[in-house]
Parts: C-alpha cells; sequence; structure tokens
C-alpha cells in the first residue's frame, strides 16, 4: 500500500516510515512493503520510492522500522517499474509496451507515442537484480519482482501484436518477467525470499489483457497464467501475492467497493469471489510457491471469517489486507487477540485514498486515519 510520500531523492519520507512502524506493530504475520521504482523513469509520481545506492540508507531505516516494530516479522520490498503509467516528474510520461485501445478508453495516449525498444527492455533484468541486491543489503527479508496491475512487465504479458523479442509468443511476452525473477534470485537464500505481486488475469479483453478467454471477454482463461505461475516457481518465486484486474482500467476487479469513481457492473461479492476463486486455483496449480490471497478488506469485520475459511480449506496459506492495513494497522492483533474486528475502525471501502492519492500524489486513510489524512482529503475537495 504506497502513500506516495517518499523525499524528493526516493528514500523513504517520515509518513512513509509512519506507515511501516504502524502496520508493523499491528500484529501481521509478514510486512509487504509498498512499490518501490528500479529506475527513475518508472515512478508513477515523485512521490514513489526509488531504491539505489544513494537512497540505501533510507531504506535501512524502514527495514529496521519495520522489524523493530513487529518484533521481527518478515518485510518483503515491492521492486516495479509503472510502465504507462510512469510520471516521475507529475507529469506523465509513459514508458508504453504497445498501444492499447482498451486502456485508451479509461487513460488515452497519444497514438504516435512510440513503444519502448528492446534494448531498453533488455537492461531491466539488471535493474531488478540490482534493487534485489540492495534491498536484501539493507535488511528487508524479500524482494517482490512485481507484475500485474497492467504496469510494464504486466502490460507485456498482453503484448501479442508487440513485434521483436519481447511480443508475439508466450515466450516472448514473459520473458523479461522471468529474466527479472532470475536476476533478482542470484540474491535469493534462506534469508532472502523471492517473491512477486502476480496478476493473475487482468479482465481486459483479449487481446488487450493477459489470461483472457479469447472467446469470452469476462471469463479467465488460465492456460497462460498456470504456465507462467509454474515457470515463476522455476526461476525462484517462492512467494506470491496474488491480485487481478487493473486499477487504472477496472478498479472493481482490483478492489471490490461500495463507492468508487462509478457503481460495479457486478455484485460487490462477486468481485471478492472472483478474487478468492483465483487465488483457490493459483494454489491448486503450484503448490509449492506460499500464497497471499487478496480481496478481504471489502468484508470489513467478517473478513476474518472468510480468511480463516479459505486458508482452512487449503485455499490459500495467508490473508492479505490492503486498504484494512491503511484504516486499521492494529486488525491483524485484534483477531488474534479479541477473535473479532471492531466495526469501528475496518476500511469503508469509500475509495477517498485513492481520491487523495490522484490529486495530492500521496495518500492514507481520511476516515480512520484522520489526523494526518483529513486535512488531505479536505484540501483536496476544496472544503
Ligand atoms: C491507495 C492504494 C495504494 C496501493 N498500493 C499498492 C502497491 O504499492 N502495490 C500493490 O501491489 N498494490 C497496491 N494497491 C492494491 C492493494 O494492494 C490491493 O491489491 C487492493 O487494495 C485490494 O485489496 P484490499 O481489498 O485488501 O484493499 C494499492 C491500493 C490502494 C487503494
Amino acid at each position: 500500500m504506497e502513500g506516495f510520500d517518499s523525499l524528493p531523492d526516493g528514500g523513504p519520507g517520515e509518513l512513509t516510515l509512519r506507515r511501516i512502524r504502524r502496520m508493523a506493530s499491528g500484529g501481521a504475520g509478514l510486512v509487504w512493503a509498498e512499490a518501490t521504482a528500479v529506475t527513475e523513469d518508472g515512478r508513477t509520481n515523485r512521490g514513489q520510492l526509488w531504491i539505489r545506492r544513494e537512497t540505501l540508507d533510507g531504506f535501512k531505516r524502514m527495514a529496521e522500522t519495520a522489524h523493530e516494530a513487529s518484533g521481527g516479522a518478515p518485510i518483503i520490498l515491492q521492486l516495479t517499474h509503472s510502465g504507462r503509467f510512469s510520471k516521475p516528474r507529475n507529469v506523465p510520461a509513459p514508458v508504453i509496451a504497445m498501444h492499447n485501445p482498451v486502456m485508451d478508453e479509461k487513460m488515452p495516449l497519444d497514438p504516435s507515442l512510440p513503444v519502448v525498444t528492446d534494448e531498453y527492455l533488455d537492461a531491466l533484468p539488471e535493474k531488478f537484480g540490482e534493487a534485489a541486491a540492495l534491498a536484501k543489503e539493507a535488511g528487508f527479508d524479500g524482494a517482490d519482482v512485481k507484475c500485474c496491475h497492467k504496469y510494464l512487465f504486466s502490460e507485456l504479458l498482453s503484448a501479442y501484436h508487440r513485434p521483436g523479442r519481447y511480443g508475439g509468443s508466450f515466450e516472448n511476452r514473459s520473458r523479461l518477467f522471468l529474466d527479472s525473477i532470475r536476476a533478482a534470485a542470484v540474491h535469493g537464500d534462506r534469508n532472502f525470499v523471492i517473491a512477486s505481486r502476480f496478476g493473475a488475469f487482468d479482465c481486459i479483453p483479449y487481446p488487450w489483457g493477459f489470461g483472457m478467454d479469447r472467446n469470452d471477454p469476462a471469463k479467465p482463461d488460465w492456460e497462460e497464467p498456470d504456465r507462467l505461475y509454474r515457470l515463476m516457481a522455476e526461476c525462484g518465486v517462492r512467494l506470491c501475492d496474488m491480485t487481478l484486474g487493473s486499477p487504472y482500467y477496472n478498479p472493481h476487479v482490483n478492489r471490490p467497493y461500495d463507492n468508487g469513481g462509478y457503481d460495479p457492473p457486478e455484485s460487490r461479492l462477486a468481485g471478492v469471489k472472483r478474487l478468492l476463486d483465483a487465488a483457490a486455483h493459483m494454489k491448486k496449480a503450484v503448490p509449492q510457491i506460499a500464497l497471499i490471497g487478496t480481496g478481504y478488506s471489502y468484508l470489513r469485520q467478517f473478513a476474518p471469517f472468510a480468511a480463516a475459511a479459505e486458508i482452512g480449506s487449503g485455499h490459500t496459506d495467508a490473508a492479505g489486507f490492503g486498504r484494512m492495513a491503511f484504516a486499521y494497522p492494529d486488525f491483524a492483533r485484534d483477531i488474534l487477540k479479541k477473535g473479532a474486528l471492531d466495526p469501528s475502525k475496518v476500511c469503508v471501502t469509500c475509495s477517498m485514498c485513492t481520491v487523495i492519492m490522484r490529486k495530492m500524489h500521496a495518500t492514507g486513510c481520511p476516515i480512520r486515519d484522520r489526523e494526518v489524512y483529513l486535512p488531505m482529503l479536505k484540501e483536496v475537495l476544496g472544503k
């Protein structure tokens, strides 16, 4: 859960450390730290974390803060390149693998924008390898090679029409992601896990999205996602935090909500079910990867029961909480110690965290963490 509150050099800022401290002290067994760029031009905005030698001391503080606050729970760092959503100086500077008319419906791009070259892509695995090495040196317990939400690696998975080494065949479309995992995995060992935030399918119709049935745009076709997931394991991924969809195209798929940019075209619980069912499929397909399921925050105080059922029936190894962790960082302790969540503290899936994010390039929960984030929301809404 990124807050886009880095220092100007990309190192963690005061609010980043506050967020990590709050999340880590809340009793969760694992902290999965937010999207962190491996190159400057791959930052979503000027507030996104950016790991490099010059910012390493800040990342050391971040890992130390988490370990101290949690009493030693592991912390994973998410490594990313934001691709078409890159905005390193707070103005769009998309790095695109392909033109995508379906994505353009929501976020149109200039049709004359050149697609990124193979030579640019060739250099990225080394950057992910270096970033993983730095995360290890900083004291993190693992690195996540992110491939989801239509950021660069995830966009490449559906680059059916791209010519060259990174488009067309499954091998070409998955090449950069797998090469980057291999480069990070050089640094993997018993104390440093190679992980991935992996979007199993996009819910964006073929040929513009990954993992979808060629004849039914709403249905996944698991053939390629399963194949890729097996290869991820072969390349060294031992832990996966699953996800679906793209927050830029179909946020109701990505994070079922009560209030957001549009009314979801399905029941909210159908969205939760899609996420839980996908996790169950993945756990069965590649049992050796430890899996974290997604989609629980929408369920509010009922989430622990769904999580217990999913874990108890072997559909997932753990339950991941995103927006809930912004709103109620102690949620895990309350589940473990009190057996229940406090309804007055849960995330209400109102999407105000994303409203602030779009305008301020910083975010948190203005409803439950009012002192810091309500003033930001008021400023954004002009109140
Ligand atoms: C404000 C905000 C920031 C997010 N930051 C990240 C991120 O840095 N990396 C990531 O993989 N997903 C990110 N997500 C997506 C969440 O991790 C999660 O997949 C989604 O919110 C659904 O889970 P939930 O229902 O528990 O919130 C973010 C979502 C929101 C709303």
